[in-house]
């Protein structure tokens, strides 16, 4: 038998690539994945911290692969993990209100993920070990699917994707620059379920504000490029 014929029955490619995940010492490398199904059905399998001992799914993301808009939120809660999709409990149908206030949709200009697929037990805030063991996942979702804004909902998905440990109150509605990719802090939609008020210079109205001047630049984006 020929050398070429041997390679097709050679699977230790495959091996390698379905053993990735189960160590998080095993670093991820920029363009392993091809598609968003490829890396989803890594995050299933994929014990590279602890919490893929206790998750239903691994909650990768819902929306438009090719949008304009990423919101990137902390980690799945009970429905998120039931489900498979993130934002799909109190928080997300907040979320969607907020986007739908501004005609923005997961069916066209936006799409959404979160800094940890798996669910921390009792909804606690990810370890920095989990967030680190997650992080190259999220790098292959932000190059999949290229979008040129990303919102990052709440201090630890700030501190998550940038490093940057400011309180959400003194970044949120502010742009900065991540990686070439024009980013803004928002206050996570749990912040706005707990503090109810629409006064001026509520989180509420706060958040009205930001997503306004989303929409102000994604318009410029999409006219100007
Ligand atoms: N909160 C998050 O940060 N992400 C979800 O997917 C749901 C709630």
């Amino acid at each position: 038998m020929s050398e070429t014929q041997l390679s097709l029955f050679d699977d230790s490619t495959l091996n390698q690539r379905e053993l990735i995940p189960t160590d998080a010492k095993i670093p991820i490398p920029p363009g392993t994945y091809t598609t968003i199904d490829e890396l989803a059905n890594h995050c299933n399998q994929c014990h590279r911290c602890g919490l893929g001992n206790t998750r239903t799914h691994a909650v990768v993301g819902r929306g438009n692969l090719q949008a304009t808009i990423m919101i990137i939120g902390e980690a799945p809660g009970q429905t998120e993990d039931e489900t498979g999709l993130p934002f799909v409990g109190r928080s997300g149908q907040l979320l969607d209100k907020i986007l739908a206030s501004v005609n923005l949709t997961t069916e066209n200009e936006v799409y959404i993920g979160n800094i940890n697929k798996c669910r921390p037990p009792e909804n606690r805030v990810p370890t920095s070990e989990e967030v680190a063991a997650c992080k190259p996942y999220l790098l292959e979702q932000i190059r999949l699917v290229d979008p040129k804004i990303i919102l990052l909902t709440g201090a630890t998905a700030v501190k998550g994707l940038t490093g940057d440990k400011r309180p959400i109150t003194k970044i949120r509605g502010q742009w900065l620059e991540w990686e070439g990719r024009l980013c803004m802090p928002i206050f996570h939609p749990s912040y706005l379920l707990r503090n109810p008020s629409k006064d001026k210079g509520s989180p509420k109205w706060l958040m009205w504000q930001d997503i306004q001047a989303v929409r102000a630049r994604f318009d410029e984006i999409r006219n100007h490029g």
